[in-house]
């Protein structure tokens, strides 16, 4: 066929054809634009990308061609901004089908074929021989921390006990001495890690990641410091999954050393609670009834997180803030309702011991006590990550153009410290 005929079977639609009828002008417009649009999303999103992958275009044309289908532009440009993750797999494929790209891969990965990539892993340990498929013959389903010292070895020995196999066990050594606990049968199956005078959440940013300990329904993050004689794991669990209960602590006994909050106070004669009333807190404290620290609140000591709430948290903690300090307050973030999915289980309860262990490690700082270096920095890191993520939600309402959203009732207790 010659040009001509191409044209007259509407086969080769050129731009300038003034055989358009008014119509087809505009869809030819959207046509234009849309092809721009998609064009400048290529462009974002593959730099790299060379023009005979535009052969894509075309293919938008189409759903304009049907007259029938009735879609908006609007439509159009949704189909596109979907198909766009897939663009760059497709794209590839026309240019060079030998060359891997799958852009819904994680980050860093998309040249691998996707049934290739173990994007989470796990803690159990592995049989050197065998066969792999047999290595694990069970799988704990929960995972318990504690960040300890060689001096309070009875104490975590006590503790480990009241987790029952149901557990991994995982100790962070801050004092270097890891062997000297095999005396206790269970620290052989136990997952050591070792890193001079760090804290649990120094470790836990680097040893907790998300998809590392993804196989376990709920993370313990505990200090080594905690009186378990009324505590047991397992009854834990069954009341943390009985009130839905996403980030959660066994309530604190009174007996227990720096009670610093009223809302983790262990409660007589309830399973859990999610709130206190506000006047048994300090006057002014509790503006907001339903946020920290009279409600959606934990604290850091004893912290029980669901996989999920994990997932959340891990991104919340600082890499330079290793107190934790803060984070308390910020935890109701990370789950919704927070009033509902955050609180105490009061059946299961612990004393705090407060005995003297990492924060006795600091520096001597002029002749002053080794521990007030420390305690001085926890209280400077508490302020630093409260306003920064006070500033973090301030550039974030102020990015999507909504004003004065952040002082109200977003954050509680911006210029206050205990
Ligand atoms: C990508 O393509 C696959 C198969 O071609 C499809 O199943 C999947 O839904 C697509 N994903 C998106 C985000 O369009
Ligand atoms: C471990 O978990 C299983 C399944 O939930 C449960 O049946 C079993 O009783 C648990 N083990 C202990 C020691 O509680």
């Amino acid at each position: 066929m010659k040009m001509e005929d191409y044209k007259r079977r509407g086969i080769l639609r050129l731009p300038g054809s003034c055989r358009r009828k008014p119509n087809e002008w505009m869809k030819a417009a959207v046509t234009i634009t849309v092809s721009i649009v998609f064009g400048f999303f290529i462009g974002v999103s593959f730099p790299d990308i060379s023009p005979p992958k535009l052969k894509l275009v075309p293919s938008i044309d189409t759903y304009l061609g049907d007259k029938n289908s009735g879609r908006s532009t609007q439509t159009i440009l949704n189909a596109i901004s979907v198909s766009r993750d897939n663009v760059s797999s497709k794209a590839q494929k026309l240019d060079d089908p030998s060359q891997i790209f799958v852009s819904t891969n994680p980050r860093g990965a998309e040249r691998l074929p996707p049934a290739i990539i173990a994007a989470e892993s796990d803690l159990y340990p592995r049989r050197l021989y065998g066969r792999p498929s047999e290595d694990l013959i069970f799988k704990p389903k929960y995972l318990v921390t504690f960040t300890v010292g060689y001096n309070q070895k009875d104490n975590i020995d006590q503790a480990v006990r009241k987790f029952s196999d149901n557990f991994t066990i995982l100790l962070f050594h801050y004092d270097g001495r890891t062997t000297e606990w095999d005396e206790f049968e269970w620290s052989k199956r136990a997952i050591h890690i070792s890193v001079l005078k760090q804290t649990k959440w120094w470790y836990a940013k680097r040893f907790l990641h998300p998809d590392i300990v993804a196989p376990y329904d709920f993370i313990f993050i505990w200090d080594e410091d905690l009186g378990v004689e009324n505590f047991n794991a397992e009854e834990y669990i069954k009341l943390v999954k009985k009130h839905k209960l996403e980030i959660s602590q066994p309530g604190l006994d009174l007996k227990s050393k720096g009670l610093a909050w009223h809302m983790t106070r262990r409660q007589e004669d309830v399973e859990v609670h999610k709130k206190i009333n506000e006047k048994k807190e300090k006057p002014g404290w509790c503006t907001y009834p339903h946020l920290p620290p009279c409600a959606a609140f934990v604290e850091i000591m004893a912290p029980v997180f669901s996989r999920e709430a994990w997932r959340c948290v891990w991104y919340l903690i600082q890499n330079d803030l290793v107190h934790g300090w803060g984070l308390d307050f910020a935890l109701q973030k990370c789950v919704q309702p927070a009033n509902e999915k955050i609180g105490v289980v009061d059946a299961q309860w612990i004393v705090h011991q407060g005995v003297p262990s990492l924060g006795n490690q600091g520096n001597e700082d002029d002749g002053k006590a080794k521990w007030k270096g420390v305690r001085k920095r926890s209280q400077k890191e508490w302020k630093m990550f409260r306003d920064r993520l006070f500033k973090a939600e301030e550039d974030y309402y102020k990015s999507i153009g909504v004003e004065n959203m952040v002082p109200k009732a977003n954050w509680v207790n911006k210029n206050k410290t205990k």
